[in-house]
């Protein structure tokens, strides 16, 4: 397996498990199956209300044999605990659930902040703003997380350039990961480069388009990847599946992908998609589909009275 290094030394597989969208359940069997299989990498999050599932998945795969030390676990802050005082609860909450002393890697969900008592919110009220909660105090409340041992690494997510930018400038610490939407419909060509520059590991989620998401994020007319033409005739090519395209895609330049699923086949053709190598003629014809298309807009964060806006967040 593809490793990418990030800045402090550290290596992460560049094909790993999401976890978004499964019952805690689900998750048990599947990060269970997935590790019994080769998967080192599993990427999890406080508000997708599983980690209790991952954790007796991961627990039950390091009694096989596994070793902790050879995995690569992610978690994320959820953006109720923004306040520098909330986060060491909110780190604590995700390692008891996920029955570990210490994560690889923690990421600040969105650079949006909520109110400490909503989960999710469904009105403007709901948000603190960004005077009320800077992105900088979390960052280094996060940063303390490192100093007591609890991650070895902090990251963000759904940051653009400028807000890495600011983080950077106004705290001195670079994240190690910026975690984001991307697939060919969404290339995020110029924020690969920034982060690559800068030595932030760069992963993609939702490379596959994420068609299982709730209906409430779906759009009419979406477009579909895994039957694109491109992609197919590129399967056909390789006699792999679309799906394992789109993967081997992520991973050939150089980005971290985290493909979520449920199914022992799919699990299995997505583990070895990080071994197919394209051809700079298929690099070439992917590069073409590059639509500026987003599955996960963030139309949820700009609600009446509040204080983001979708344009805020991607280009502000
Ligand atoms: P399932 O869990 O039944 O395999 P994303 O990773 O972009 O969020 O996409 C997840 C969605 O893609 C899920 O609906 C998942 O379904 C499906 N999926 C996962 N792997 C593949 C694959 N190799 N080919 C087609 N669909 C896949």
């Amino acid at each position: 397996m593809k490793q990418i290094e990030i800045a402090n030394g550290q290596s992460i597989p560049a094909l790993g498990l999401g976890t978004w969208k499964m019952s805690p359940e689900v998750a048990e069997r599947v990060v269970e199956y997935s590790v019994s299989i080769g998967y080192r990498h599993i990427d999890c999050a406080w508000i997708y209300e599983n980690e209790s599932g991952v954790g007796k998945g991961l627990k039950n795969a390091i009694k096989s044999g596994v070793k902790r030390e050879d995995l690569w676990i992610t978690s994320k802050l959820w953006n109720n605990r923004h306040e520098p005082k909330e986060v060491r609860t909110a780190i604590e909450e995700s390692l008891q659930a996920l029955q570990l002393e210490c994560l690889d890697l923690y990421l600040m969900h969105w650079p949006v902040a909520q109110k400490l008592e909503v989960i999710r919110a469904d009105d403007g009220h709901q948000f603190l703003s960004l005077n009320e909660a800077p992105l900088e105090n979390t960052w280094e409340a996060m940063q303390q997380c490192v100093e007591r041992g609890q991650c070895r690494a902090i990251g963000v997510s759904n940051f653009n350039i400028p807000k890495l930018n600011h983080l950077i400038d106004s705290t001195g610490i670079v994240p190690a990961v910026n975690q984001v939407e991307s697939h060919p419909y969404l290339q995020q060509s110029e924020l690969v480069q920034f982060c690559h520059d800068h030595s932030i590991a760069f992963t993609a989620y939702s490379p596959l388009g994420s068609g299982d998401r709730p209906e409430a994020m779906k759009r009419a007319n979406e477009p579909s990847l895994l039957t694109n033409d491109v992609i197919k005739n590129i399967a056909a090519e390789h006699n792999a599946t679309p799906g394992q395209i789109l993967l081997a895609w992520a991973v050939c330049r150089n980005t971290i992908a985290i493909p979520k699923s449920a199914n022992e086949a799919r699990l299995q053709q997505n583990l070895a998609a990080a071994d197919l190598a394209l051809s700079n003629e298929n690099i070439q014809q992917i590069a073409r589909l590059d639509a500026g298309y987003r599955y996960v807009d963030g139309t949820f964060w700009e609600l009446p009275n509040g204080p983001y806006t979708v344009d805020w967040l991607w280009n502000q």
